[in-house]
């Protein structure tokens, strides 16, 4: 029975996409040690470069450490015993931040947005979702036994198409996009989207886990101070944390504390991660912009429009085959596979963090080329 398994693995393998758990030894800042070999880190979403700044990470296990609230478990759910005031408060911090009544903490951005769009759309419902969406938004939208279309990546003229022939068919209706996509960095036009919402009578979803902490005048993201009725991100990106959060009106927000699956039948996050978030959220605000304005800084020295450079290679064979020798050069770049990325689309994803130096991403950058022209 097992053997059919290796099957799984061979099919997999065939198409160039088979994947393995990198063997990192240590990791600081832009630098890591991957398998034995100093590498220039290239592959973390640590994008305000904050998860190994051990001095933060002092001050923090100083102040709190012994805290009668910062605890290594929350032993059960927080609809059991698993709440306690960190979690409230951390709400009322990121419910203020968004200009939004009211949010709920889950406990990785898969889960939330797994939870939220199963919870929010059901049965008889529709969901029109960005292409290139993230995996955890279509989990979501297949759990929810909605109908869903799929307009091509950022094509809002496909969208209204898609809105105008079946909106009209279907009781509640949500529109979901990324505002900075992963994987290619580009970002969504969010006011045509409201534009859309409104003539169509839909809710709008906006998962902000590349821009929370990047972008918007108080770090809330691209849809920041816009009529954006859900948003979604995680704080193990900029934030340097683990968990995520939705925020909404109350209503929503008392609908998924009721409804979302993945909260309710879920271990709350440590209460120690969530300190550490508010540490870091309420009493280093000051850091988190600062690191912004470097990482902003580096993206308009390289003239890109965020901190996320797609380089399109094609076939996952080749984007493998230039990871694999780039690894070499000492750069940590991973190749971006289907059925991540679009058949055809296999890429390097480079992930750029505050502390970097434009001269770093050059040099990336012509190591790549390099091997391009030497056919690799
Ligand atoms: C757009 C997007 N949403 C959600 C997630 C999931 O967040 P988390 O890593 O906290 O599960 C990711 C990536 O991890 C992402 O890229």
């Amino acid at each position: 029975m097992e053997n059919n398994y290796a099957l799984v693995l061979e099919e997999i393998a065939s198409k160039g996409c088979l994947r393995h758990i990198p063997a990192i030894e240590y990791r600081e800042g832009v630098q890591a040690v991957l398998d034995g070999q100093p590498c220039l880190n290239f592959s973390s979403n640590d994008y305000l470069a904050l998860s190994t700044n051990t001095s933060l990470r002092d001050a923090f296990l100083q102040q709190h450490g012994h805290d009668a609230q910062c605890l290594f478990s929350s032993a059960s759910a927080r609809l059991l015993s698993g709440s306690s005031q960190v979690y409230g408060a951390l709400e009322a911090e990121v419910a203020a931040l968004f200009g939004k009544e009211a949010c709920l903490l889950f406990n990785t951005g898969y889960q939330c947005n797994l939870g939220v769009v199963s919870a929010l759309v059901g049965k008889g419902d529709v969901i029109f979702s960005d292409k290139l969406n993230h995996a955890s938004v279509v989990a979501g939208m297949q759990l929810s036994g909605a109908a869903f279309y799929r307009y091509a990546h950022t094509d809002y003229a496909h969208l209204e198409r898609f809105l105008h022939e079946h909106r009209g068919k279907f009781r509640r209706a949500l529109i979901i996009s990324e505002s900075v996509f992963s994987m290619d960095g580009d970002v969504a036009d969010i006011d045509r989207l409201i534009a859309l919402k409104k003539r169509y009578d839909c809710l709008l979803m906006i998962d902000e886990a590349h821009a929370f902490g990047v972008f918007g005048e108080h770090l809330a993201g691209c849809s920041e101070g816009k009529d954006v009725d859900v948003i979604t991100a995680t704080f193990g990106k900029s934030l340097a944390s683990m968990g995520a959060f939705c925020v909404a009106s109350r209503l929503i927000i008392d609908v998924l504390v009721n409804k979302a699956a993945s909260f309710i039948f879920s271990t709350a996050l440590p209460p120690i991660t969530v300190l550490w978030t508010y540490f870091l959220l309420h009493e280093h605000r000051a850091v988190l912009y600062a690191q912004r304005e470097k990482l902003l800084g580096l993206c308009a020295a390289l003239g890109c429009p965020t901190q996320i450079i797609p380089v399109l290679l094609g076939e996952s064979d080749a984007a493998a085959r230039i990871a694999r020798r780039l690894c070499e050069a000492h750069y940590f770049v991973l190749p971006i596979r289907p059925p991540t990325v679009p058949p055809h689309t296999a890429r390097l994803r480079l992930s750029l963090t505050a502390d970097m130096s434009p001269a770093m991403v050059r040099g990336l950058l012509a190591a790549v080329q390099q091997l391009q022209q030497e056919g690799c």
